[in-house]
Formats: C-alpha cells, structure tokens, sequence
C-alpha cells in the first residue's frame, strides 16, 4: 500500500490564488503536502509512493455541483445516491448538493439524516443534502429550517416547484436568514406555464408545441430580488435561462442585494432548435426551464464570463426511458449532467468565449460559497480534494460507459475532447478513468 501519491509535472489551476503553473504535487494524509517545481524529484523512488506521470495534464481543485437530483428515497430505479456519487466523482465532482424533490420530499430531519448517512457509507463525493422550502414542496407552509440544517442541509428549495406566493417566500427569506441558508429559487411563475411544453417563440410554434414565456423565469427573479433586500437574506437562482434573467441578477448584484445565480451546460450549449432537430420532438431537449433561443444562449455565456453567474450547476435529472420514450407532452422534464459538463463545456473555452480560469472557479469556489462548504483548492496544506483532468483525451458520450443510472441526456453518441482522468477525495482516489493513461497501477493510500 502506497503511503503516499506524487502528481509529477501536472499544470495545476486556483483560481482563488490566481495560480496556473506546471509543478509536482504530493498526497499524503488526506492533504497536500507539497506543491512546487521539481517538489518530488527527491521521492521518487522511494518505497511508499506511488508515483503518477502527470505529463502536462491538469490538476485543479475538485468540483462542486450545487444541483443534482439523486431519486433516493423513492424513485431509486433512477438513480440512487450511490450511483449519483459514482456519476458525481466519474465527472470529476467531490461535493454534489441534492435537490428536496425526492418521494417523500427531504422536509423533515429524518430524511436529511439518512440521505447524510447514504453518502458517507458510498464514500464517493461528499454529499450536502438541500431541504425543502415547503412542506411537500407545495407552496405554502415552511419546514423546519433549523432541523434540517441541523441535520446537514446546506441550503433550501422547492426545486422542481417554484415558491410562487409572496407571502411564503418573504417567510422563507426571513427564516432562513435566521440560520444562515441560502434560500434556492426555481423561477417559474406557474399560472404562465401552465400545460406548456418548450419555449414559447417560433420553434415551439412549428412544432405545435404550448409556449413557455421567458416572462415566467423573469417575474419571479424580479420579485425575489425585491424581497431578499427588504429581508437581507441569502437568495439563489438556480438555473438561468433567459437574457432578462441574467439582466436582473446584474442589476440586483449592482444594487448590493445578496443574490446568486447558477447556469446549467445545457443552456450554455444548446437552443430550442434542438427539440426539433431530426424527426422533431426530442424529448431528451425536455428540461424545465426550456432551452430557450441563440440570444439567450449569448448572453448567459456572457453573464458567467463576467461574473454574473456565479457558478455552474448541472440539474442532473435522471429519468427512466419510460418517462422519456413517450409523446413530448407526457415525457418528463430533465437530463442527466454530472458525467459530462466539463467535457462538453471546455469547447467554449477552446473557441475563447469562456477563460479557463473562470469555468474552473464556477465549478469550485463558486458554487462553493453559495452553501457556504469549503472551498476546494489545489496549494499546499489543502485536503486533497482534486480531479485530473486530460484536456486531449477524445471520448463517445456513450450509455454504456455512463455510471449514471439513467441515459436520459441529447448528448449521446457526441465526441468530446478533453476527460476527467481521476479524482480524489480527502486524498483518496476515488474514480480513475478506464483507459486513461498511466494511472492504472495507483490505488489508494
Ligand atoms: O428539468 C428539470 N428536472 N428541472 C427541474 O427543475 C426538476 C428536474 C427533475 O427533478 O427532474
């Protein structure tokens, strides 16, 4: 059993200290023990450390994802929180939050607790369970903030149901204030999208579709912004997709009201068009909120190459192909993400629409703030909390080499380059890639 693990000649990335450069780095105890040019040329060689040839590929700080569905309890044939963290660390994430919307819904301690309890024994990613603003998720009266956050929750939301009366969310705003949680909105005014399918504009109108309006997503911001200044309280959004959305969060940032804001990569990456790619009505491209038009895909690329947004969340929705192989309007709203994001989204670093430093802090320091959970790094002295990335590395998003239970994502059958190679939690190799280079002989310390 090795003692410890030397990352030789990574080109390591933090953002938090600014820092891009090529260096060896040493595992040992959980931590970074050093971090430096030509740090591990004394210990090679010697017996107790595994030595990995980094060979220029990149080492940075784990990812969090603020966003993920795991279906347990209740639909765990989905996804259970097993099989999200093995997805979770296969993507490179080492802290994953889990949305409330599970069946029963996470509203009170005892399932915050055993969600907790299901991600220490995986031992994959670090789990942070989110609970539920509303008991049942269904609008009106407030859970027990204090338990749940006693119990682990790092955050609240009705996510999947937006809190759509005024009244409750200006309670939910105060409350949580009180213990310290961010309050996490899905931004839907209901009575606007009721019965609808996709984004309202011509697309949705080809198809015959019944139009989602971006009014939807940009009253509710509106308002919530309004109600977290008269509250002083913590507020998110969660997945951003309109240009109004975007708009707004600037606004109320500019203002000094303590909003945040989160994007998923497939509204980075794709348009309404997509549904209607092929023989139309691809019900993978089904997600709520819809994706939308090029305008908005613009300027969310923009908001979080400035730092509007602050971090990216994937909404990994898995659903079973009987919610997905049906006519578009019974199908399910949701795809599958945690696997794939960084792959698919350093295409728009290599186009130069996005620094490689800024998608790095969105997928760490980021959404870590937002929870208020530590903040992955990659300097000395840190808990080594890493993924290995090999930005060269082409692969097939494919069903059979996802972890996920669930394939339920458009992008199947996409060649992407660059692959997350290994990831360590706490120190501890917790994914290699199959196939990638190199690795194969290092376990564990
Ligand atoms: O597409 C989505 N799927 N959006 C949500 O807000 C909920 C999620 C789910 O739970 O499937």
């Amino acid at each position: 059993m090795a003692r410890a693990i030397l990352l030789r000649d990574v080109r390591r990335l933090d953002p938090v200290a600014a820092l891009d450069d090529r260096v060896d780095v040493l595992l040992e105890d959980g931590v970074i023990r050093r971090a430096g040019r030509g740090a591990g040329d004394s210990l090679v060689g010697q017996s107790g450390v595994q030595v990995v040839e980094g060979a220029g590929r990149w080492l940075l700080p784990g990812f969090v994802d603020l966003h993920v569905h795991f279906r347990e309890p209740g639909e765990e044939h989905k996804e259970d929180i097993a099989s999200g963290l093995r997805a979770a660390v296969a993507g490179g994430f080492v802290a994953v939050c889990a949305m409330a919307n599970t069946k029963p819904v996470n509203d009170v301690r005892a399932i915050t607790e055993m969600m907790v309890a299901r991600g220490r024994e995986a031992a994959l990613a670090r789990l942070h369970p989110i609970g539920a603003v509303t008991k049942g998720l269904l609008g009106q009266e407030l859970t027990e903030v204090a338990d749940l956050r006693d119990a682990g929750a790092v955050a609240i939301s009705d996510d999947g149901r937006c809190v759509t009366n005024s009244l409750v969310m200006r309670r939910a705003l105060e409350y949580a204030r009180t213990f310290d949680v961010p309050v996490i909105q899905h931004a839907e005014d209901h009575a606007l999208t009721e019965g609808a399918d996709m984004h309202e504009g011509a697309v949705s109108t080809r198809l015959g579709l019944r139009g989602w309006p971006r009014t939807a997503e940009d009253i509710i911001i509106a308002r919530d912004c309004i109600l977290a200044e008269a509250a002083r309280a913590r507020y998110h959004v969660a997945h951003l997709s309109t240009k109004g959305a975007a708009r707004l969060v600037a606004e109320a940032k500019g203002r000094g009201i303590a909003v945040t804001a989160e994007v998923t990569p497939h509204h980075l990456l794709l348009t309404d068009e997509a549904i209607a790619e092929g023989f139309g009505y691809r019900t993978a491209c089904k997600v709520n909120p819809p994706l939308r038009e090029a305008e908005d895909v613009a300027a969310l690329r923009r908001a979080l190459a400035d730092g509007t947004i602050d971090a990216i969340a994937t909404d990994h929705a898995p659903h079973h192909a009987t919610d997905k192989e049906v006519e578009f309007s019974a199908a399910r709203p949701g795809m599958i993400g945690l696997e794939i994001c960084v792959p698919l989204l350093l295409d728009l670093v290599r186009t130069g629409e996005l620094p490689l430093m800024r998608l790095v802090y969105a997928l760490t320091a980021g959404p870590a703030k937002v929870v208020g959970i530590d903040v992955p790094r990659a300097i000395e002295g840190a808990r080594a909390d890493l993924v290995l990335i090999e930005p060269e590395a082409t692969f097939r998003i494919e069903r059979a080499t996802l972890a996920s239970k669930s394939t339920n994502t458009p992008f199947l059958g996409r060649e992407v380059r660059g692959a997350v190679d290994a990831t360590f939690v706490g120190g501890r190799l917790v994914h290699v890639r199959h196939g990638s280079h190199g690795l194969h002989g290092i376990s564990n310390s």
